[in-house]
């Protein structure tokens, strides 16, 4: 049977370039990987394009960038034998077909120029394994030799080789295949399943950089807990993130279970996933229960207990970060943040609920409010209706009481009503430990409703405060206050 044709597929005039870098060459090229999986996929307009020739993909690269318009730069790496080239928004990566194969003794491979199949046999999945011909005679047609297109229809993750190569080859594939399993909901079949179970530990080789490339991918897919059940089943998770999987289990003691918090915890991160893009306050989500494992305790009187998870839990947050890799910017800082307060909003809506609570909480979560908010009200993972709804009714009280509070205090970017240069001006004083005690009755006066948050009030309140510390008024100050009244 004839191979189909696509030509379709390589509408972009790009690839005509190519088909005739080549031909000048005397060489075949391929477009091979994720372009043309999303293309059947749907996926919406590919912008790296990975491209094969049989022979140099170095010079292909460089006849490429000569055929078009202002000959854009060819980045070249020589080790990897391969060469990327930016036209407008697309990134075009040129390699030579290779037959890789690896020796026992060592983890260097004997890369060798190969065919078209050899080199898709050293691919992946049979999915990323399918290639679009650019030869200008046989212009895309579509070779796959692996049956990827029948994996593509059924959903299906398997590899082109038998799994305990391909994932030996490169380890970093055992999560790729969790991550494409997540992205795309497919099922990753039941015997590459046990061979990443089986080659697991061969994930220390890896680079912890690529490992978390792959996790964000996984935390910024609809529904991250497809993968992150994936990684714990197989085993993978405990190498990357075991204080999550330190939460995984139920303890019952006189008679007295806790819930499993791994379990809640996914939960959690695919509801919140639900509200939000912000792959950090997911990072929240899936965080803000660590503190339990090292807090977890049993009380006769009150049963399983995890006091302060949230503030130790918010400790482990940095440590996590540095190891993972992840960035230890403002990101980091936020989500630190947010586990720290992930219990404020639920303890505001136990009861009444005060204004001063609810300063407070602005104050401190400043413009995170809302992200707390959504974060809490992901929390909720009861399968009782009744208390679910009342969960949420309460938090959306808290909600609203933050609105109208807010808009009456502005707490949010709260900022000292009085500096601390007024302060030693209306004292006579030199920079003190007085100025910070003021500064910080101030404050404290705002949160608790003592004084509206207005630079007229905090100004009495503040010579009120000085007065009460036995502080003298300055001449000035005095003046001001006689031609006050
Ligand atoms: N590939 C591989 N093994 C890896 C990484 C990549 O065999 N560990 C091959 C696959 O054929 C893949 C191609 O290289 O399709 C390009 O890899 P990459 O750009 O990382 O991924 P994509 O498949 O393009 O997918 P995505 O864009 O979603 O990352």
């Amino acid at each position: 049977m004839e191979n189909p044709r696509y030509e379709k597929a390589l509408s972009d005039p790009i690839f005509e370039v190519i088909s005739s870098a080549a031909s000048q060459l005397g060489l075949e090229a391929y477009v091979v990987g994720g372009f043309v999986r999303d293309y059947f996929l749907e996926r919406g307009e590919q912008k790296d394009i990975d491209v094969v020739a049989i022979g140099s993909g170095i010079d292909l690269a460089k006849k490429v960038s000569q055929l078009l318009p202002g000959k854009p730069k060819v980045n070249v790496f020589k080790n990897f034998g391969t060469a990327m080239i930016r036209q407008g928004n697309l990134q075009l990566e040129f390699v030579g077909a290779r037959k890789e194969s690896y020796r026992k003794d060592s983890r260097k491979p004997i890369v060798e120029d190969g065919t078209l199949e050899e080199d898709q046999q050293r691919r992946d999945f049979t999915i990323n394994a399918m290639a679009l011909d650019l030869r200008p005679d046989t212009f895309g047609t579509l070779l796959d030799p692996f049956e990827g297109m029948a994996d593509l229809n059924q959903g299906l993750i398997r590899t082109p080789l038998e799994p305990g190569i391909t994932y030996s080859d490169d380890p970093l594939r055992m999560i790729r295949a969790i991550r494409f399993a997540t992205q795309l909901n497919f099922q990753i079949i039941p015997e590459s399943l046990q061979a990443i179970e089986e080659n697991r530990d061969r994930i220390r080789i890896v680079s912890r950089e690529r490992i978390v490339d792959e996790l964000q991918k996984i935390m910024a897919a609809k529904q991250p807990s497809v993968g992150l059940a994936l990684l714990h089943k197989t085993g993978l998770l405990e190498y990357i993130l075991p204080e999550l999987t330190a939460l995984q289990g139920i303890e019952e003691i006189e008679g007295q279970r806790h819930k499993d918090n791994f379990w809640h915890t996914l939960e959690v991160v695919d509801n919140i996933s639900k509200k939000t893009d912000n792959l950090w306050l997911r990072w929240a989500a899936l965080l803000h229960d660590i503190g339990k494992a090292p807090t977890k305790r049993f009380d006769k009187n009150i049963g399983w207990t995890f006091h302060g998870h949230e503030f130790v839990g918010s400790k482990m947050v940095y440590p996590l970060f540095k190891r993972l890799r992840l960035p230890l910017n403002e990101h980091m800082k936020y989500v630190k943040k947010v586990v720290r307060l992930s219990s404020r909003p639920v303890s505001l809506s136990d009861d009444h609920v005060t204004d001063s609570a609810v300063r407070r909480l602005i104050f401190d979560a400043g413009a995170d409010v809302e992200d707390l908010m959504t974060l809490c009200e992901a929390d909720i993972t009861t399968k009782n209706p009744r208390k679910q709804r009342r969960y949420l009714k309460n938090f959306q009280e808290v909600r609203k009481k933050i609105k109208e509070v807010e808009a009456r205090d502005r707490i949010r970017n709260f900022q000292p009503p009085v500096s601390g240069e007024t302060i030693m001006k209306t004292f006579d004083l030199k920079p003190s430990r007085e100025i910070g005690l003021i500064k910080e009755a101030i404050k404290e006066a705002i949160l608790e409703g003592e004084i509206p948050n207005k630079q007229e009030d905090a100004h009495r309140y503040m010579i009120h405060k000085g007065l009460e510390l036995g502080l003298k008024l300055s001449n000035e100050a005095l003046k001001n206050l006689s031609e006050d009244d």
